[in-house]
């Protein structure tokens, strides 16, 4: 009987692991827009990015930017350390347009 609790949980497993690429990949096929991108900044990561992304408690980014763009998604949406999780507060366009602004 277990088991069969066992197999859902490792099939939500996989559903959610392949629901989270597939919205990365969302993502980085975006064209972001680097002046919607700085609004989305400055409300939601210049208080630990610094108000011009380069670094505060949380590390310079504009110094790396576009240097793994893919990683850099995955940590935005799913958090990394104390760098929260942003999943459930931006939308996969205002992720690409932050990312636009960072590389501008
Ligand atoms: C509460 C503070 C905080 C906020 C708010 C925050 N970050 Fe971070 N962020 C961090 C910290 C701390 C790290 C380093 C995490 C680690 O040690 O692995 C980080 C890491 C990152 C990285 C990886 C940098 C690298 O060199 O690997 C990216 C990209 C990033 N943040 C983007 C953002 C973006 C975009 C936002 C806003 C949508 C944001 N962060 C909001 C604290 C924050």
């Amino acid at each position: 009987m277990s088991s069969r609790w066992t197999w859902l949980g490792v099939i939500a497993t996989l559903a959610t692991a392949c629901g989270d690429t597939q919205q990365a990949d969302d993502i980085l096929a975006l064209e972001g827009d680097a002046t919607s991108g700085e609004a989305v900044f400055s409300a939601n990561c210049a208080s630990c990015h610094g108000a011009d992304g380069t670094g505060g408690s949380g590390p310079n980014l504009v110094a790396e930017a576009g240097e793994d763009d893919a990683e850099w998604v995955e940590i935005i949406l799913g958090g990394e350390d104390t760098m929260p999780a942003f999943v459930d507060v931006l939308t996969d366009q205002e992720i690409a347009d932050v990312l636009a602004w960072l590389k501008s």
